[in-house]
């Protein structure tokens, strides 16, 4: 049966239709305190695959809620999907008394379940903070599908040396293009600094490719550069859009931001479900 998180209904939907398994039944809510109360009525299967973005901190307590509703209810496994793992860009102490925040929330996680699949986490190294090891899934092979056909002379640009390969990745199913990328340095949570690369863009498409847009920073940042570029893109894997990133894409003139539904919203035209349902039939 497939448990849904509050923030990842349309996905766990879709999960549920591709693997051809029940939708379980749940319930979000909340007592008069605030604390929150996930359940699982009537859940009734061998194996719970509850799928939850940890978009929040509040999905993170409702996504260990779920697990242990679950187990509760008599699922002998439990399979915990994280199509977007929150906290997962904190993987280090960065400075002097910081917690390694991934860290922490891979522990409560995984004491809850048996076996953990995280979609596109920003660095593959947060899996091992997974009691089992974190197995990762690419939602990306997907992102060139909505791209209009026809793009001119494109590029496939990476605003850091890290998306390089999702960038290859879009290219490869887009079927035709360069790959290119930039450099940044984050100067805080929403500074960034991007150099760019001496890739000519004047009269090309460009698509710039990315894992995660949260504050939209570094995209604008990364397309400031771009001289005389034709149409912009963006696409990445987990639309997160938080504050102003919407307006600071626009006006950068981005035509059309293409995400997947790890992060659910306007932009998640690509559905994830295929690459995770691929990976539990196996
Ligand atoms: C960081 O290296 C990630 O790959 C993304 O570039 C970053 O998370 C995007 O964040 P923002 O949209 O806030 O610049």
């Amino acid at each position: 049966m497939i448990v849904s998180g509050s923030a990842s209904q349309t996905l766990a939907a879709a999960l549920a239709a591709e693997l051809g398994e029940e939708l379980a039944p749940v319930e979000y809510d909340r007592f008069p305190d605030g604390e929150l109360l996930a359940a699982v009525p009537d859940f009734a299967a061998e194996r719970a695959i509850v799928v939850a973005s940890t978009v929040s901190s509040d999905a993170h307590l409702e996504l260990l809620q779920l697990q242990d509703a679950a187990r509760e209810a008599g699922a002998e496994e439990v399979v915990t999907v994280l199509p977007y793992m929150g906290y997962g860009r904190q993987d280090d102490a960065f400075e002097a008394g910081q917690p390694v925040s991934a860290r922490a929330v891979a522990r409560a996680i995984s004491t809850g379940a048996d076996r953990v699949l995280t979609v596109n986490p920003h660095e593959s190294d947060v899996r091992r903070f997974f009691e089992p090891t974190a197995e990762a899934i690419d939602a990306a092979g997907r992102l060139a599908e909505p791209l209009p056909a026809g793009l001119v002379d494109p590029v496939f640009l990476a605003p850091d040396a890290g998306a390089t390969e999702l960038a290859g990745t879009v290219r490869d199913g887009y079927g035709t293009g360069d790959v290119d990328h930039f450099e940044k340095r984050r100067r805080s949570g929403t500074d960034v600094e991007v150099t760019p690369s001496d890739v000519d863009v004047a009269g090309r498409d460009v698509v710039v490719v990315d894992d995660i847009v949260a504050t939209g920073s570094t995209m604008s940042e990364a397309i400031e550069h771009l001289e005389e570029p034709g149409r912009v893109f963006v696409a990445c894997v987990h639309p997160l859009f938080v504050r102003n990133a919407r307006v600071k894409l626009s006006r950068a003139g981005v035509e059309t931001i293409y995400g997947t539904d790890t992060v659910e919203g306007p932009a998640s035209a690509v559905s994830a479900a295929p690459a995770i349902a691929d990976r539990l039939r196996q």
